[in-house]
């Protein structure tokens, strides 16, 4: 148990987990590995009255045994299973089989939040009127923590009629643990306990209650209603809400404690769709694949089709270039930036010099005088153990007891790190971050009295403890801190462009607060998810890309209420191009991996800024052709059309096909060779009053020239117009060189921006 819960924080506090592994090894039984099958719907022998009896006698035809865990309809074509190699290599050449994939485990990758993003200035423009009541969020995620005030449904009218979805009974959940807030809630579990064998309900809920608390945190983030006196420990206090109070959640769990199968994933956007949500919220993630080997991908094109948009969380693999994941161009990728707030814990040592840090834990019981300070490092208990880090049992108790123990920040989770010291006898711990972690100091709810330091302030404080052997220190709590200055900045765990699946789409689109964020959380779990920690709260404080997704989902909410027959596209558009990229002073938003201004391969369009977004003026509107023709343009065979897109469509061999006339509301300008021209066309809706848009262009690179025709659009209320960008690269740039710029288009007060990423790429 304790290891299992061990593996549960790596997954959640570290967040650089977002690689899919095939679980092919960890199988449970009998050789038999559970498979995705794609299936030609349309080949359906006219003898079968319903796929579901033909995918059954298909399966029978291959196996005696094997039975269909999940028939799939909306999300994808066709079902998923456990088959021995034997039958798998009969199932393959079966009438009609498309493809079979190996299932896959993913990662799982407010009081302040709102404010940060304004929208308690317009708290008026989102009356809880019927429409912005009919907005339903579904959650693909690890459940729900019903009974959290965030899901209070006083005020709330009917539940919309088109709702299809359900309340799902199972260990300790009945249908009245649904509202008219919470309206629905179902499991998905055949993957999982394909792999792992059968729940075990003393362990897990075996229904949609969370036991991960990651599933709370994010529905209330989208949607959670108002609570007073939200706090963690003290920490964040105030009136904790989510994005878009006034829609409706729908949870889909399909995360179970230390992974997500991609067939409980692809199974919950299958009925999330079947189900009338209108936004689908993905906080997890694989490694960027080809989209026809990406259930996430898969299952966000179909969503698309029924008008849901799908937000994904872009992964914490920064600051590494290219590890942006959840690309596909009908997915918006959302990366995460700071908030104005902070909860600062500074070292003080015994030189005299200070280092700020921050942290969670509650209260302070370091004595009032300094202490000793030491190394962990130079702490080792010589049996092997990584002592630096502070691993479990690597630290020497004669050498740490009384002391505080700078740690290294490492793959370990932080309170993991805490309880090692406190185990050994450490009366405080120093978590310093490594060169990757960057510096940014994470706050956590700590175990003992703990701060986290910057990368440069860590190795500082090493050096004073390397020269000085009566090194001391104390640290200072300070509880929490509002108006940080500058904010945001984009988090350095963040995961960052070039796209390296269509360098030729711009990833992620956006930004959104992830770091330190408050939200609702499960009682089943301590917020430290230390076995051995008894504290549970009803709101807990986490970081990642995952809590940034849902900010955006709730968003997207907000604008489909107020704009109920805009597509997806067109939400991500408007999101998109009023989005902002500097801070008051007109200087770009910093890149906290650097300290130096941000990139749009970093922040995309920039920081979400929804009072804007509700007013874009013009969008770019996206529809299923444009992305079947998106997907001729990468020369898709038909095989991996119909995998993606559940259609025998067949690209037109006399038409020009081009990733760059995708009409998103981004540029990704890839040049080839040293003197290149690239053309890339766009289409703009106007979604405001009639008006004349000029364009304007700026690049930071003077070596490439951007020409735009025409340079002037008028709009009728409506109306439709298209423009054509040329870029040409004139003098000579070094092969992976990048650069960027912006193209907007502006009407008086209102600017629709288009980020531009460039990169140089010889063959
Ligand atoms: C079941 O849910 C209730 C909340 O209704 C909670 O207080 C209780 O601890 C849960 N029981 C178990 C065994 O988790
Ligand atoms: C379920 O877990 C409990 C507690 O760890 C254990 O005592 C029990 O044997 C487990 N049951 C099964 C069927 O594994
Ligand atoms: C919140 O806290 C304030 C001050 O402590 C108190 O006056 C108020 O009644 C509290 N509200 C709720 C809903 O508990
Ligand atoms: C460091 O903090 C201590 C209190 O912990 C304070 O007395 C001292 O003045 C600070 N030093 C500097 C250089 O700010
Ligand atoms: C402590 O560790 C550092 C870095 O590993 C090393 O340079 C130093 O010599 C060690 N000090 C002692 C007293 O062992
Ligand atoms: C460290 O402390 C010891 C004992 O308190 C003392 O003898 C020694 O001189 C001190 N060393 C330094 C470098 O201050
Ligand atoms: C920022 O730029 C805008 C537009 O160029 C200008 O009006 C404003 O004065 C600038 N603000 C500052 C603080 O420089
Ligand atoms: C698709 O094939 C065409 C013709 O062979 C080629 O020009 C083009 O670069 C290919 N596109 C991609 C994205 O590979
Ligand atoms: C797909 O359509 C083409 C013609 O439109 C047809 O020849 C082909 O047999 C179809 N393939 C499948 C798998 O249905
Ligand atoms: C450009 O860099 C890429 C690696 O990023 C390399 O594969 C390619 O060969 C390089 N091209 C030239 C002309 O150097």
């Amino acid at each position: 148990m304790e290891k299992f819960m061990k593996d549960v924080l790596v997954i959640l506090f570290v967040f650089l987990s977002v690689h899919e592994v095939s679980l092919a090894r960890t199988q449970k039984s009998e050789n038999k590995i559970t498979y995705i099958v794609h299936v030609a719907k349309s080949t359906m022998p006219t003898s079968f009255s319903h796929h579901s009896i033909w995918y059954k006698s298909i399966l029978k035809s291959v196996s005696q045994s094997a039975e269909v865990l999940y028939t799939y309809d909306k999300a994808m074509h066709g079902f998923s299973t456990s088959l021995s190699d034997e039958e798998l290599q009969l199932l393959k050449r079966q009438h009609g089989i498309l493809k079979v994939t190996p299932d896959k485990k993913y990662k799982l990758h407010t009081t302040r939040t709102p404010e940060f993003l304004g929208l308690d200035k317009i708290a008026s423009l989102f009356p809880t009127t019927k429409k912005s009541n009919d907005v339903i969020v579904g959650l693909i995620d690890s459940g729900v923590w019903p009974e959290s005030k965030s899901f209070d449904d006083t005020g709330f009218g009917p539940i919309p009629r088109n709702w299809k979805g359900e309340c799902e009974t199972g260990t300790n959940f009945t249908t009245s643990n649904c509202n008219k807030k919470l309206i629905g809630a179902r499991f998905f579990s055949k993957g999982f306990e394909a792999f792992l064998g059968p729940i075990n309900e003393t362990i897990l809920y075996r229904s949609p209650r969370d036991d991960l608390g990651h599933g709370t945190h994010t529905a209330s983030t989208v949607a959670g209603s108002a609570v007073e006196n939200a706090s963690l420990f003290g920490y964040a206090d105030g009136t904790a809400r989510g994005m878009a109070i006034g829609a409706r959640v729908a949870v889909y769990k399909v995360c179970w404690k230390i992974f997500c199968s991609s067939s409980d994933i692809l199974a919950g956007i299958d009925q999330a769709i079947a189900d009338n949500v209108n936004i689908v919220s993905v906080s997890l993630g694989g490694s960027a694949d080809d989209y026809f080997k990406n259930h996430i991908a898969i299952g966000a094109f179909a969503a698309m089709e029924h008008g849901i948009l799908v937000s994904c969380s872009a992964g914490n693999s920064g600051p590494t270039p290219f590890r942006v994941g959840n690309v596909a161009p009908w997915i918006t990728t959302v990366g995460a930036g700071t908030i104005d707030r902070d909860f600062p814990a500074y070292i003080s040592l015994g030189n005299g010099k200070n280092y700020s840090g921050a942290s969670l834990y509650k209260g302070n019981d370091l004595p009032d005088t300094l202490v000793p300070i030491i190394y962990a490092g130079n702490a080792s208990n010589g049996e092997g153990k990584s002592a630096e880090i502070c691993d479990s049992g690597s630290l020497a108790p004669e050498k740490v007891a009384g002391k505080i123990v700078l740690c290294d920040r490492g793959v370990l989770a932080p309170i993991f790190q805490g309880d090692t010291v406190k185990s050994a006898g450490g009366l405080g711990m120093v978590l310093a971050n490594s060169k990757i972690d960057g510096e940014i100091p994470l706050a956590y709810a700590h175990i003992l009295p703990a701060t986290s330091v910057s990368f440069t302030d860590g190795e500082a404080i090493k050096n004073y403890l390397f020269s000085d052997p009566n090194s001391t220190a104390t640290i200072v709590f300070q509880g929490t801190k509002l108006k940080v200055d500058p904010s945001p900045v984009v988090a350095d765990f963040s995961s960052r462009g070039p796209n390296s699946v269509t360098p030729l789409i711009l990833k992620p689109d956006i930004i959104a607060p992830g770091v330190n964020i408050i939200a609702a959380y499960s009682k089943s779990v301590s917020p430290t998810f230390l076995a051995s920690d008894p504290r549970r709260v009803d709101f807990n404080i986490l970081s990642g890309t995952s809590m940034a997704c849902p900010h955006v989902s709730g968003l997207a909410a907000l604008i489909k209420s107020v704009h109920p027959d805009w597509s997806p596209a067109m939400i991500r558009s408007a999101l998109m191009t009023t989005a902002y990229t500097t801070y008051k002073n007109n200087q770009t938003l910093l890149d906290s991996a650097t300290n130096k201004p941000a990139t749009p391969f970093e922040f995309g369009a920039g920081h979400v800024n929804p009072i804007s977004a509700l007013n874009p003026g013009l969008v770019y509107d996206l529809t299923t052709d444009d992305y079947l023709s998106f997907l001729c343009a990468l020369n898709y065979s038909s095989l991996n059309i119909e995998i993606v897109a559940r259609r025998n469509y067949t690209c037109d061999p006399k038409k020009q096909y081009s990733v760059t006339n995708l009409n998103y509301p981004s540029f990704a300008v890839v040049f080839k060779s040293e003197h290149d021209e690239i053309k890339h066309t766009r289409t703009l809706t106007n979604v405001g009053a009639a008006g004349t848009y000029k364009v304007s262009v700026k690049s930071n690179v003077a070596s490439v020239k951007i020409s735009v025709e025409p340079e002037v659009l008028s709009f009728k209320k409506n109306e439709k117009k298209s423009y054509t960008v040329t870029f040409t690269t004139s003098r000579s740039e070094q092969n992976n060189t990048r650069s960027f710029g912006s193209l907007e288009w502006s009407h008086e007060k209102t600017v629709v921006r288009s980020p531009i990423g460039f990169s140089w790429k010889f063959d």
